[in-house]
């Protein structure tokens, strides 16, 4: 049942604030400026011992894994980082008992993943589970996790899930840092920033007509590029995935820091830049990226928190915590990819060559 709308995607992408509230649900701590995770299995003394954390999943989970890597070494000062589990299980890993594994997945049946939890498992490491179907393989194999609560995704582009699952990482980075090193004052700077981010999800599909219009304007692209750097760069990971996924054209994405080193050349009026430039520390340089990228009369198309004078057009995006910004910056552009993919006449629940669940190797 599409309550309404054309496709699954456009439901599930409209979902995304009851979504989140119900990832949030029950789980926040007032008193203690921290959360609660059920099934987690790991107490504060396991969670005090964690060297490393090692975050493995595929297409949109491994890009939500990154931004979790990267919330969890923030907030929680654990080095952390993600890698797709396909290419961890192939590498020989050094397996090491202080390190806290993660598996991704919204489906919790993707071979790849599943693959790799066993091999760790069997190497006596500990993994957890960010998962969204409950009782799934993943989520059993697992020695406990964190469900995502986004509720069926339909559509084989995940949306509504990849959001969620970067929810559930902020509030495993929130637990492992309140354990640990995080005050509580920043325990609850990011809990209210938790809590607004339902309101503002709201706020950027409100603004579905504009990106509607900047979809037209765009998708005559035969390429295009995203850039984004630290936190932003996950976000322009995913959206170029979503570009690729629904509307066949080409995307890259690239750290606006790696700009200069080749992809440059590229930069012409017929592939655009989508840029994601909150206003964080990297603002200043975000900017000079797109000066060098109007400098080569390339078109942009910025998401940002205020008017970027140096972009074509600006999505703008309310603002929340630095760490929690990401969440909210992809939002609009998966807005951008549909209508885009809609212009041109795509079966968008159903893109071409692709499967919902990748079960095989
Ligand atoms: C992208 C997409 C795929 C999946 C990937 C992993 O829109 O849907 O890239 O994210 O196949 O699937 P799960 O999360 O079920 O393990």
């Amino acid at each position: 049942d599409m309550g309404g709308h054309d496709t699954y995607m456009h439901k599930e992408i409209s979902e995304q604030a009851d979504a989140v509230d119900r990832v949030l649900r029950g789980r926040i701590d007032e008193k203690f400026s921290t959360v609660h995770l059920g099934g987690l299995n790991l107490d504060a003394r396991e969670a005090r011992g964690i060297r490393r954390v090692k975050i493995l999943g595929c297409g949109t989970s491994y890009h939500a894994g990154m931004i979790g890597a990267s919330l969890i070494e923030g907030l929680a000062r654990i080095p952390a980082d993600a890698e797709p589990a396909s290419e961890f299980r192939y590498r020989n890993p050094v397996v090491d008992p202080d390190t806290l594994y993660i598996a991704v997945s919204q489906s919790g049946e993707t071979y790849d993943v599943l693959a790799a939890v066993q091999e760790l498992k069997r190497k006596g490491a500990r993994v957890l589970g960010v998962v969204n179907v409950v009782g799934s393989a993943i989520a059993r194999e697992a020695d406990g996790g964190v469900y995502v609560h986004a509720g069926p995704e339909v559509c084989v582009v995940s949306t509504k899930c990849f959001t969620n699952t970067v929810v559930a990482f902020a509030l495993l980075a929130l637990h492992l840092g309140r354990i640990r090193d995080l005050s509580v004052a920043d325990g609850k700077r990011i809990i209210e920033g938790l809590r607004k981010l339902p309101e503002q999800i709201q706020e950027i599909l409100e603004g579905e007509e504009d990106i509607k219009k900047l979809a037209a304007e765009y998708a005559d692209a035969k390429s295009m590029m995203f850039i984004g750097r630290v936190r932003g760069y996950p976000v322009a990971l995913e959206a170029s995935l979503k570009l690729k996924e629904i509307s066949y054209i080409h995307a890259e994405a690239y750290p606006a820091s790696e700009l200069k080193h080749g992809p440059l050349a590229l930069i012409e009026p017929a592939m655009p830049t989508v840029a994601i430039v909150p206003s964080d520390g990297l603002l200043e340089k975000n900017r000079a990226a797109m000066e060098e990228i109007k400098a080569r009369s390339g078109r942009i198309l910025a998401v940002a928190h205020q008017a970027q004078e140096k972009a074509d057009h600006t999505i703008i995006v309310p603002k929340n915590e630095d760490e929690l910004d990401p969440i909210l910056m992809g939002i609009p552009l998966q807005l951008l990819a549909y209508h885009t993919a809609l212009a041109l006449g795509r079966d968008i629940d159903k893109p071409r060559n692709l499967a919902k669940s990748v079960t095989v190797e």
